[in-house]
C-alpha cells in the first residue's frame, strides 16, 4: 500500500510548495553572495587603505632619513602590530633582505616591481610558519604593495588577509546553514500545507464517492462565509441538489408513464379475455389473441415491478418488520419451483437444517429469494444442481443460491443490477432484466448486500445480513 507520505509527494499542492522552496533557496542563494560580494569588497578596501598608509608613511621616512631611518620605521611599526598581520620587507638590489618580519622577497612580486612612485599590488601566498603570526598551520593569502625605493632598495607592505579569510569563511558557513534551515523548514512547510490540502480535497473526494455509489442525497460539509475550499463544496452542493430534482422528476415521469398505462393496458386485456371467450378454441384468431393477451400481461408486470422498485427505493422505514424464518420461507419457494425443476431435469434443494431468523418484511424476503432462485433455475442447463444454503460468519448471516450455470463474468457483476440489464447470453430467455434490481432494492431495505461470486462453474449469490438484523 502506498504509504501517506508517498501520497503527500504526488499531491499538486506539494509540487506547488516545492516550486516556491526553490524560489525562496534561490532568493537566499542570491541575498546571500550579495552580502559576499559586498562585505569582501569593504575588507579589500580596508586592507588597502591601511597599507597605503604605512607604505607612504615609510617612503616619506626614507625621502627625510634613508635607509636607515626606514630600518627603524620598520621596527616601529612591527612593534606596533598587535595581531601579527603587518608584513615588511626592505631589501637591496639582490633582493637580500635588509629589515622586515619575513625573510625572503616572495618570487610573484619579482617580476611585478617596475619603477613605478605608485607601487603595483601583489597577492601571493605563504606557509603561516613564515608569516609574523607564528602558530598559523594553513597557507594565507598576502595582499602588499610592492615599491623600489631607490635603484638599491626595495621595499614591500602588506597584510596577511586571515581576518578577511575569517569573514569569507563565517559568511559561507553561515550560508550553508541558512540554506539547510531554510529546505527543511519549506519541506515541513510544504508537507503540512499539502496535508491541511489533502484533507480538504479527501472531504470533497468522500462524498464524491458516496454519491456515486448511489447516496444521491449526500452533500459535502462545508462552513458557511469560509474559504474556496467552502465556496466549491457549496456550488457542488447545488449542483447536486439540482441533479437530485431533475432525477427526481425524470424517475417521476417513467413511474406516471407505467402507473397511468396500466388502466387502459388492463381494460383492453379484459376487452381482449372477453373477445377471446367468444371465439372458438380451433380458430387461429383465438391463438393470436391469447398470444396478445399474455403479452400485455407481462407489460403490465414490467410496469409493476419498475413501480415496486421505484417505491422500494423511495421508502426507507419499513414498519411492518418482523421476524421471518428464512427457512421456511425457502422451502416453500423450493417446493413451488420444484415442479419447473424437474420439468428442466434440474436438481434443486436446500441445504438449511435449521431455522433462520431475520428481522424484515416475508413478502418482499421472499420476493427477493424467489427472483434469486428464479434466474438460477432460468440460466442453469438440464442436467444442472441448484443447491441453496446458509452461513453463518462473524458479524453476518448469509443465504447462498448456487448453480451450476453458465455464471456471470466479474466485469458484469455490479452491472447486471442495473435495471433493463441483461447479459448477451441470456437474451433468448424470458425475462426483462428487472429481477436483480428488485432484489437489490429488497435487500438495502433489510440493510443487506447481494453478492455475486463464482460457483466453479455457475454463480453463487449471497445474500448477507449484517449480524444485528439476524437473531437465532
Ligand atoms: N444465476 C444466473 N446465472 C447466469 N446469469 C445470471 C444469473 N442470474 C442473473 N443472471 C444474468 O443477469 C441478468 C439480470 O438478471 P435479472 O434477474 O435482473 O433479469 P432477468 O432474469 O433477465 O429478467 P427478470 O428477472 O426481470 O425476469 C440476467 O439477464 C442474466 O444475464
Ligand atoms: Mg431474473
Amino acid at each position: 500500500m502506498e504509504s501517506k507520505l508517498a501520497r503527500i509527494v504526488k499531491t499538486f499542492t506539494f509540487r506547488l510548495a516545492l516550486v516556491y522552496v526553490g524560489l525562496f533557496s534561490l532568493s537566499v542563494i542570491l541575498l546571500f553572495v550579495f552580502i559576499y560580494t559586498f562585505e569582501m569588497n569593504q575588507l579589500k578596501t580596508q586592507v588597502s587603505d591601511a597599507i597605503k598608509m604605512q607604505y607612504n608613511y615609510l617612503i616619506d621616512e626614507y625621502k627625510q632619513s634613508g635607509t636607515a631611518g626606514v630600518e627603524a620605521r620598520i621596527k616601529e611599526l612591527i612593534a606596533d602590530d598587535d595581531e601579527g598581520n603587518e608584513i615588511y620587507l626592505m631589501v637591496n638590489q639582490k633582493y637580500e633582505k635588509l629589515a622586515g618580519n619575513i625573510n625572503a622577497w616572495p618570487t610573484e612580486a619579482v617580476k611585478e616591481v617596475p619603477f613605478e612612485k605608485e607601487g603595483s599590488w601583489v597577492h601571493f601566498r605563504m606557509e603561516g610558519r613564515n608569516l609574523p603570526l607564528g602558530n598559523v598551520n594553513q597557507d594565507l593569502t598576502v595582499r602588499a604593495i610592492t615599491i623600489p625605493l631607490s635603484k638599491w632598495r626595495f621595499l614591500l607592505v602588506g597584510q596577511s588577509l586571515q581576518a578577511s579569510q575569517r569573514v569569507q569563511q563565517t559568511i559561507i558557513q553561515t550560508f550553508w546553514g541558512s540554506l539547510m534551515m531554510t529546505l527543511v523548514m519549506a519541506f515541513i512547510g510544504a508537507i503540512i500545507m499539502s496535508r491541511g490540502f489533502s484533507r480538504r480535497i479527501n472531504i470533497i473526494n468522500r462524498s464524491a464517492h458516496t454519491i456515486m455509489h448511489g447516496n444521491l442525497s449526500v452533500r459535502i460539509p462545508f462552513n458557511k462565509d469560509g474559504d474556496e475550499f467552502d465556496e466549491l463544496s457549496s456550488n457542488l452542493n447545488l449542483m447536486l441538489d439540482r441533479i437530485e430534482m431533475l432525477l427526481g422528476s425524470l424517475s417521476q415521469f417513467a413511474n406516471n408513464i407505467a402507473h397511468d398505462l396500466r388502466s387502459p393496458l388492463n381494460r383492453i386485456i379484459n376487452r381482449l379475455d372477453a373477445g377471446l371467450r367468444t371465439i372458438e378454441k380451433d380458430n387461429p384468431a383465438h391463438k393470436l389473441l391469447d398470444k396478445n393477451i399474455r403479452e400485455m400481461r407481462d407489460l403490465i408486470n414490467t410496469f409493476n415491478s419498475i413501480l415496486n422498485i421505484s417505491e422500494l427505493e423511495a421508502n426507507t422505514e419499513f414498519h411492518t418488520f418482523e421476524t421471518c424464518d428464512l427457512q421456511a420461507i425457502i422451502g416453500n419457494l423450493v417446493e413451488f419451483y420444484e415442479p419447473y425443476a424437474a420439468e428442466k431435469n434440474v436438481a434443486l434443494a436446500s441445504d438449511i437444517a435449521a431455522p433462520v431468523d431475520v428481522y424484515g418484511e416475508k413478502n418482499l424476503l421472499t420476493q427477493a429469494l424467489a427472483n434469486l432462485i428464479d434466474n438460477a433455475l432460468k440460466f442453469t442447463p438440464e442436467g444442472g444442481h441448484i443447491v441453496i444454503s446458509c452461513e453463518r460468519a462473524e458479524g453476518s448471516l448469509d443465504m447462498i443460491i448456487a448453480d451450476s450455470g453458465p455464471g456471470i463474468p466479474q466485469e458484469y457483476r455490479n452491472k447486471v443490477f442495473e435495471k433493463f440489464f441483461r447479459l448477451e447470453q441470456s437474451r433468448n430467455t424470458k425475462g426483462n432484466g428487472l429481477g436483480l434490481s428488485l432484489a437489490a432494492a429488497i435487500a438495502r431495505i433489510h440493510n443487506a448486500t447481494i453478492t455475486l461470486e463464482d460457483n466453479h462453474p455457475g454463480l453463487r449469490v449471497r445474500l448477507s445480513f449484517p449480524q444485528s438484523a439476524g437473531t437465532s
